[in-house]
């Protein structure tokens, strides 16, 4: 049987209801579709949590910086659900613009802080998207847990603060960066790059792993940024936007090491924006 589709609030609700007096368990994965091995690692470990599995799909208006770019963004409804059947999905909720944004809706939850540096600097408004979406749907569907993928590392600390803020009794499990075997980070925007920019893509990953190493090794950390920005733009990317050593918690930009951290970066590849990041872990052995 293939996974059962909700389209509107009130179907979600009777499905919920239904386990809840069963004294079932809830985890929702968060999607705007165009399911990657990334979002079925997400649906596996929220199969190993909770006793029901909701996967919504909505491609979220709100979090657009441009109508040609959400245009762009792929609509795979068919397929996904064909690849959330076999894993045991419990239900798809599948809104569309209408049910999540009704005629006079006028609301907007705005994370700040943690939402402003990084991609909220380049994208004025993205993260009000996904918050706001983001608190629906987590009331919409009343789970226990919600998973997150770390490849939008920012994403998900600014839903973590946005659940402590607002008191939503949900548990946000961050989930690690699934790769392709040359080290790209999984994303839908995957496949809009062309042959030639595929290859070259990598370099990003590659990039931030090196200068994670470095900068562990006691490299002074602005050399090491500054040779991974470099790099990456002589392979071929149109520009950095941002390539920072921040704090694992905040985001804050970092000028020591001497705290959990991870580089961040967003870049230009094709007209297509790619985003990465990775963990700059101390061993027992570095400074
Ligand atoms: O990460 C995503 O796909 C989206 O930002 C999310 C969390 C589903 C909200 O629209």
């Amino acid at each position: 049987m293939s996974v059962p589709i909700a389209r509107t609030v009130d179907e979600l609700k009777r499905t919920v209801a239904e386990w809840r007096s069963k004294g079932e368990s809830i985890a929702v994965v968060p999607t705007m579709g165009a399911l990657h091995a990334g979002h079925l690692s997400l649906v596996q470990a929220a199969l190993d949590t909770a006793d029901r599995v909701i996967v919504t799909l909505f491609v979220n208006p709100k979090q657009f910086n441009s109508a040609a770019d959400l245009a762009a963004y792929p609509r795979t409804e068919k397929e996904d659900a064909a690849k959330l059947t076999p894993l045991g999905a419990h239900l798809l909720y599948c809104p569309d613009g209408e049910e999540m944004y009704p005629a006079g809706f006028a609301t907007t939850v705005s994370v700040s802080g943690v939402s402003e540096g990084l991609c909220g600097a380049y994208r004025p408004g993205h993260f009000d998207g996904v918050a706001t979406v983001v608190a629906k749907l987590l009331m919409q569907t009343d789970a226990d847990f919600a998973f997150f993928g770390e490849k939008d590392f920012q994403q998900l600390q600014v839903v973590r603060r946005l659940v402590a803020d607002l008191d939503i009794p949900v548990a946000i499990i961050g989930c690690p960066t699934v790769r392709e075997e040359d080290g790209l980070a999984m994303s839908s925007r995957n496949l809009r790059l062309s042959a030639s920019e595929r290859a070259i893509a990598p370099i990003l990953a590659r990039q931030l792993f090196q200068a994670a190493d470095r900068i562990v090794a006691g490299e002074p950390i602005a050399q090491c940024l500054n040779r991974a920005r470099s790099c990456i733009l002589e392979q071929g990317f149109q520009s950095v936007e941002y390539l920072e050593l921040c704090d694992e918690y905040k985001l804050i930009p970092l000028v020591k090491a001497d705290q959990p951290a991870r580089i961040l970066s967003a870049v230009w590849l094709g007209g297509i924006r790619l985003i990465d990041n990775v963990i700059v872990t101390k061993t027992e052995t570095s400074k």
